[in-house]
């Protein structure tokens, strides 16, 4: 039996369940039969509204949003509950959903042509799966992607673990940005070629939770889990939390040695979500910026921690900081079959090639690499597109790139041979990322989405236990749209 089923689930009324979804009714919110996991029944509909993005007296932006809001309803359940949620399309143009770092079946996976039909304007798909590990997730459109999140669609979707981490607040910061004119309408240069050459669509208004933010209240002594989920196009973010140092328990859901982030900034590349606690340290009365560094030169005050006149105690709690493990299966690294994949192309992406292809050649372990790379570079006109292992994908890919064993280990030793840094996406799995440019990581961290630096080789490991044909992709959302997106299969 698999890991996404409950215990409690037989394979007959996994059948009932998943293929008979289209003809379910609508039950109440949250019931659970004897034997069976407990069901949450939610509804999104995915539709144009308007969004008070920036503070008054500025005028509400129209967007696209789940059920009347940016971000869409947080989804909280608990680990081993089953969803059952009703997704209806209120746009003027085909859509999905996809259950970000969520590992689902294939079929609820969301992702158009290859693992259901678009859900036509007017239609309901009813997506179902069982939330088999607690942590910090989120759902989007993976149709025409670069446009929907872009216009507002996407929503915290939170697992809890059957024992949280004591804090005294749990709180969920959706962090994005957006390109807005001066009438705080969203520009409408979607996919436009010069961000799909580049650093992808980064906006000129950050919001936290929908908002452009100004103050955070908190108090003196208090203790808060903060989970931050990335859902901006192509923006990154390095926070700095000024005089405080919170803790890492989370990366992308999955529960990960508590430490500070190096050199003291939380980095968050599109897609990717951070757990951290909080322990707000600060004096009564006092106010503390949480900057985010990520662009050198371009830094700014993302939002204020402002402490209130009473404290709650005098110092940080001593509670417990570790998360309960996620039931992931883990890689035999000794015994896994190994892949390549190589990330070319963008603007100065035949400049990086030739410099890399060069230093592979003096390291007699990138010789096959440095021949691909040569052979590559000869296909390619100039920079433009982006490629994965040569491919450039063009609309919705279905051969796979790539097919992975079921059941068995695999490490991908993926190298960015580009001038710009991309989060990389697996659906369907969680990987350990073991090793960046040779180099053990301290934590051998899980991650769905894991940020690779200019000219940066990264070694992820994974067991493919969950079948079926899943996307592999980068998140810089106007980079998937012009090739950098391929499908990995799991047989
Ligand atoms: Cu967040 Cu392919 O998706
Ligand atoms: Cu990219």
């Amino acid at each position: 039996m698999s890991i996404f089923l409950p215990p409690t689930l037989t394979r007959r009324n996994l059948l009932a369940g998943v293929a008979g979804t289209a003809a379910a009714t609508l039950l109440p919110v949250r019931h659970g039969l004897a034997g069976a996991p407990v069901v949450r029944d939610l509804a999104l509909r995915a539709a144009p509204g308007r969004s008070a993005l920036l503070p008054a007296p500025r005028g509400r932006t129209p967007v696209w949003s789940y059920n009347d809001a940016v971000p869409g309803p947080e989804i909280r359940v608990r680990q081993g509950e089953r969803l059952r949620i009703a997704v209806e399309n209120g746009l003027d143009e085909e859509t999905t959903v996809h259950w970000h770092g969520v590992r689902t079946p294939n079929a609820m996976d969301g992702v158009p042509h290859l693992t259901q039909p678009p859900i036509a304007p007017g239609e309901t798909f009813r997506y179902e799966f069982d939330a088999v590990d607690a942590g910090t997730f989120w759902y989007h459109p993976h149709q025409r992607s670069f446009e929907q999140v872009g216009r507002g669609l996407y929503g915290p979707l939170i697992v809890e673990e059957a024992e949280p981490l004591r804090v005294d607040r749990d709180v969920t910061w959706v962090l994005d940005d957006w390109r807005l004119g001066e009438d705080a309408a969203i520009a409408g240069d979607f996919g436009g070629r010069h961000d799909m050459m580049h650093a992808g669509r980064i906006g000129n208004v950050v919001t936290i939770n929908g908002r452009v933010a100004t103050g955070f209240a908190v108090r003196r002594g208090e203790r808060i889990r903060l989970r931050l989920i990335n859902a901006a196009n192509a923006r990154i973010f390095a926070l700095d939390f000024a005089d405080h140092a919170p803790l890492v328990v989370a990366l992308d859901g999955q529960p990960v040695t508590p430490h500070r982030p190096a050199g003291g900034r939380v980095v968050l590349g599109p897609a990717m979500r951070a757990d951290l606690v909080l322990d707000c340290t600060g004096r009564v009365d006092s106010r503390a910026m949480v900057v985010d560094r990520f662009y050198e030169g371009l830094e700014y005050g993302l939002v204020e921690l402002a402490y209130g006149a009473e404290p709650l105690r005098d110092a940080p709690p001593d509670w417990p900081l570790e998360l309960a493990a996620n039931p992931l299966a883990e890689p035999d690294i000794g015994a896994a079959t190994r892949h390549q994949v190589l990330f070319t192309g963008g603007m100065m992406g035949r400049m990086v090639m030739d410099e890399m292809a060069g230093s592979l050649g003096r390291d007699a372990s990138g010789g096959g690499m440095m021949g691909r790379m040569r052979s590559m570079m000869g296909m390619m006109h100039g920079d433009g597109i982006w490629l994965i292992n040569g491919m450039a994908a063009k609309g919705p890919v279905l051969e796979p790139m790539l097919t992975l064993k079921r059941g068995r280990s695999h490490v991908l030793a993926m190298t960015n041979a580009t001038a710009w840094p991309h989060p990389i996406h697996l659906h369907g799995h969680s990987f350990r990322v073991v090793s960046r440019n040779g180099d053990p990581t301290p934590y051998r961290e899980w991650q769905d989405t894991v940020l690779m630096a200019p000219r940066e080789t990264v070694e992820i490991a994974l067991v493919a236990d969950n079948p079926g044909d899943w996307m592999f992709h980068c998140h810089i959302l106007e980079h998937q749209m012009s090739g950098m997106m391929g499908v990995i299969r799991v047989a």
